[in-house]
């Protein structure tokens, strides 16, 4: 498949694409800074900045299968690029007729009443800007779309098991969070779901073939 990674430079992202590859796909690597995309022969790096219009956006992200929203701010540009650019991507989507929307998201962002608890404070505009991206995605889009709510992560060696859904523990390795996005699009029963996930004890190719 030919595959839109949107925030290819991130940590997950650049572990996403490497799982891409080695699955023969072809990956078109969107970049604020394409020229430090990691050079390989099934890897186009292109210049996209989530603060660009719809119109712009619609001509860089297009002629692909699937597209991953892997991008994000640190906090720090939470509107025009967790939330608004994020949203700007969906209607790219539709516009271009790309269905297949995988967004990569944060373990809380569709349950606000869990946002009061101390240790997610200092998240809250995160965790706002995130509810706003994905209950868009969900709906007001029709896009077959997959929402992986991952917990924290971490730099750690993955383990390639993981947990899903109410069995979600506290922390995800980069690498996990990469090869789980990853096999996603090799398991249609991810389509219209949203599944949270940390590390675990399962098998990544099992846990998601568990869902129902
Ligand atoms: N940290 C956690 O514990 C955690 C937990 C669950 C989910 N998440 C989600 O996972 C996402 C990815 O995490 P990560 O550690 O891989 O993040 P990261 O390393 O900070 O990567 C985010 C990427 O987004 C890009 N980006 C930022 N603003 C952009 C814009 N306006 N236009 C285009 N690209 C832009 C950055 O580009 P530059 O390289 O040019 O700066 C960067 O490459 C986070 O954003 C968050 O939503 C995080």
């Amino acid at each position: 498949m030919k595959i839109f990674v949107v925030g290819a430079n991130g940590r997950v992202a650049q572990a996403l694409i490497k799982n891409l590859v080695q699955q023969h796909h072809q990956i078109v690597a969107g970049a604020r800074s394409p020229e430090k995309v990691t050079k390989n022969h099934n890897v186009i790096p292109v210049k996209i900045d989530l603060h660009d219009d719809i119109e712009t956006l619609s001509k860089i992200i297009i002629n692909v299968d699937v597209i991953y929203f892997v991008a994000g701010s640190r906090s720090k540009d939470l509107l025009q690029t967790d939330a608004f650019g994020a949203l700007k991507v969906m209607e790219v989507a539709r516009i271009n007729q790309i269905p297949r929307f995988i967004m990569l998201s944060s373990a809380f962002s569709l349950e606000p009443q869990k946002w009061h608890n101390p240790a997610m404070a200092s998240l809250l505009d995160y965790n706002i800007a995130k509810f706003f991206a994905d209950n868009y995605l969900v709906n007001q889009t029709s896009l077959n779309y997959t929402i992986l709510q991952a917990t924290a992560l971490t730099e750690t060696t993955g383990t390639h098991k993981i947990s899903i859904n109410e069995e979600a523990q506290a922390k995800n390795s980069i690498q996990n969070v990469a090869e789980t996005l990853a096999e996603i699009i090799n398991h249609d029963q991810t389509i219209k779901q949203v599944i949270k996930m940390s590390d675990g004890n399962t098998a990544i190719s099992e846990a998601l073939e568990s869902i129902k």
